[in-house]
């Protein structure tokens, strides 16, 4: 048995980063008890999905056990290490990783699968994503929308988590109160209408500051309000080591 551990670093306190050049580590807890979704949002640009590599590392780190699935809809550069390994997939083949993990969630509501080990689905341009889908087949994109929110509302009970990243939440993608499904809402750089959406009772802090790449707010259970900076990382080939390792494992197997 690997240990695993229920904290998860979502990155430093800007004010203390900027005021003192302190790390502080701004920690989650992402116990299966705990509301751990993670919505990532920012214009294009803003760190998102350099921001979703470390989270899918450091999820890595925190239970080798777990299983990891990673959409990248539109094939970032970024993430091109990562093509080719099984729980990877991109721009049309996204919707069968989603596929995968709302399977295990009836299998684990039903009782067919005992196994509690987390279950991650990481879905980059989300929003973009279900726009395509929109304009090609509009059943088929509310069918991906309902099996979306049943992860987000049934998930958490059965250890399956989403971390989904987009520019710009807009209602049509996402069902009414299916943001406040989210635990951890994350905003990165400017953007003041992403921060109207999704921090509304928290603009008066949020405009007093500025945020560059990387740095933006965090909103944790809808009332615990941080400044974040995501950070440089040092060593890029060991993140993506971690990250191949983990999405090359065969999908139905390896798991305990
Ligand atoms: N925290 C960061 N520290 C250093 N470079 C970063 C950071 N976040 C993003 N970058 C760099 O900025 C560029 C854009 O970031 P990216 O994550 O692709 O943005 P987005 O996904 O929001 O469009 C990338 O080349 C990335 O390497
Ligand atoms: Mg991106």
């Amino acid at each position: 048995m690997t240990e695993s551990s229920n904290t998860l670093t979502l990155g430093y306190d800007l004010e203390y980063w900027k005021n003192f050049g302190i790390k502080k580590e701004i920690n989650v807890d992402i116990s299966p008890r705990t509301n751990s979704h993670i919505l990532l949002s920012g214009m294009s640009g803003s760190g998102k999905s350099f921001a979703e590599f470390g989270l899918l590392t450091k999820l890595i780190l925190a239970d080798p056990s777990g299983e990891y699935y990673f959409a990248d809809y539109k094939a970032d550069d970024m993430f091109e290490c990562l093509r080719g390994t099984p729980r990877y997939r991109s721009f049309k083949q996204t919707t069968e990783l989603l596929e995968i993990v709302h399977n295990r969630l009836n299998d684990r509501m039903s009782g067919k699968d005992k196994t509690r080990h987390p279950i991650t689905f990481i879905w980059d341009e989300y929003m973009a994503n279900i726009l395509a889908l929109m304009n090609e087949d509009k059943t088929r994109a509310k069918k991906v929308m309902n099996d979306v929110s049943e992860i987000l509302l049934m998930g958490r009970s059965k250890s399956i988590r989403l971390v989904c990243s987009c520019q710009r939440p807009d209602a049509v993608a996402f069902p009414v109160g299916s943001r406040l499904n989210y635990g951890i809402v994350i905003i990165l750089g400017v953007g003041k209408s992403i921060y109207e959406m999704l921090m509304p009772d928290h603009l008066e802090q949020i405009k007093k500051k500025e945020f560059n790449r990387g740095e933006g707010a965090v909103l944790l259970q809808s009332a615990d309000l941080h400044f974040i900076k995501i950070g440089q990382v040092n060593d890029m080939e060991r993140i993506k080591e971690i990250c191949i390792e983990a999405l090359s494992k065969p999908i139905d197997g390896g798991e305990a």
